[in-house]
């Protein structure tokens, strides 16, 4: 009925499959390797936000939910409640400073404080080029993409700091490497996203917080359907993707739980991609 749920550190193959207590949806008793630690990861009722909140929770953390629409909260909570897992979720549009004030409040409340942030949230208002964008779509994309995942750390981050560590995951794309003509803006914010990772490592990381980031490839959600639905698409996958496939949200989760794990406790300011091979990097 669950599904199986397999990582591999420390060269040790486990099965979550074996550990009934990390289905628990109360927190209390949870095995897994992040075991007794707290998630928030935003954008997380869908694609690959769903996908790495699924995960960290089968992993063993209480996980907190968000989006913008209540009704997706509540759909995304009930599914992995129906699956036992430990998870709350909050209505949060994190361009909202008082959307994220409520998260902060929400997170201290049922959680008691935080371990992992993982900004997956972004937007893309646009498909054209970057000098044909106006004002309002630079200020939207830059917004939620970029000044988001920060602000959003530094309400947050007082409460890390209480626990002395932390594990932040930005979540970039590989049009940062590789801009397509027809996202512009988008491409120069996930670029941004690079270096927002490099400079908030170096100013955490005496403070014992590790900043990662996610550079997924084209994975199919919602997001990039207007990519994958497109025949010339498939062209260029069979020619140049020697996996023949594009990516599933769950292929970014592992990666994701690993980054959080103790494991990678010596790993901070690195993006990492998750993208099937991609001949130009
Ligand atoms: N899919 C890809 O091929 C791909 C490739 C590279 C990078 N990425 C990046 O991966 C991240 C997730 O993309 P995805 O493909 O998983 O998208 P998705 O399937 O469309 O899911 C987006 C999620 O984010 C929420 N959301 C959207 N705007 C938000 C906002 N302003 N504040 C809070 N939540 C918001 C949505 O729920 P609500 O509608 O309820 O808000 C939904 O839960 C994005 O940062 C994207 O740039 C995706």
């Amino acid at each position: 009925m669950f599904p199986r749920v397999a990582w591999v550190h420390r060269g040790l193959l486990r099965s979550c499959a074996r550990l009934p207590v990390c289905m628990s949806s109360s927190g209390i008793g949870q095995k897994g390797i992040l075991a007794n630690q707290v998630a928030v990861v935003t954008g997380s009722t869908d694609g690959i936000g769903f996908a790495i909140a699924r995960r960290l929770a089968q992993d063993g953390a209480r996980v907190v939910i968000s989006s913008r629409k209540q009704q997706n909260v509540d759909r995304a909570v009930a599914a992995l409640q129906g699956e036992g897992l430990s998870v709350v979720g909050t209505v949060c549009h994190v361009g909202k400073a008082e959307d994220r004030e409520r998260l902060v409040t929400m997170v201290l409340e049922h959680c008691g404080g935080l371990d992992f942030l993982v900004c997956n949230a972004g937007v893309n208002p646009l498909v054209g080029s970057t000098l044909g964008a106006s004002e309002q779509v630079w200020d939207k994309i830059l917004e939620v993409n970029v000044k988001a995942p920060a602000l959003m750390l530094s309400q947050l981050l007082p409460h890390m700091e209480k626990r002395g560590k932390g594990v932040v995951i930005l979540v970039s794309s590989i049009a940062a490497y590789i801009p397509s003509v027809e996202l512009g803006p988008y491409n120069v914010s996930k670029t941004a996203l690079l270096g927002l990772t490099r400079t908030l490592s170096l100013e955490l990381a005496p403070k014992g917080i590790r900043v990662n980031c996610l550079v997924p490839g084209v994975i199919e959600t919602d997001f990039s359907k207007v990519i994958y639905k497109n025949e010339a698409f498939w062209n260029i996958v069979k020619e140049n993707y020697k996996l023949q496939r594009i990516g599933q949200p769950e292929d970014c989760a592992g990666l994701v739980s690993f980054l959080c794990s103790p494991d990678a406790s010596y790993i901070t300011g690195e993006s990492i991609s998750v993208a099937g091979f991609s001949p130009h990097l």
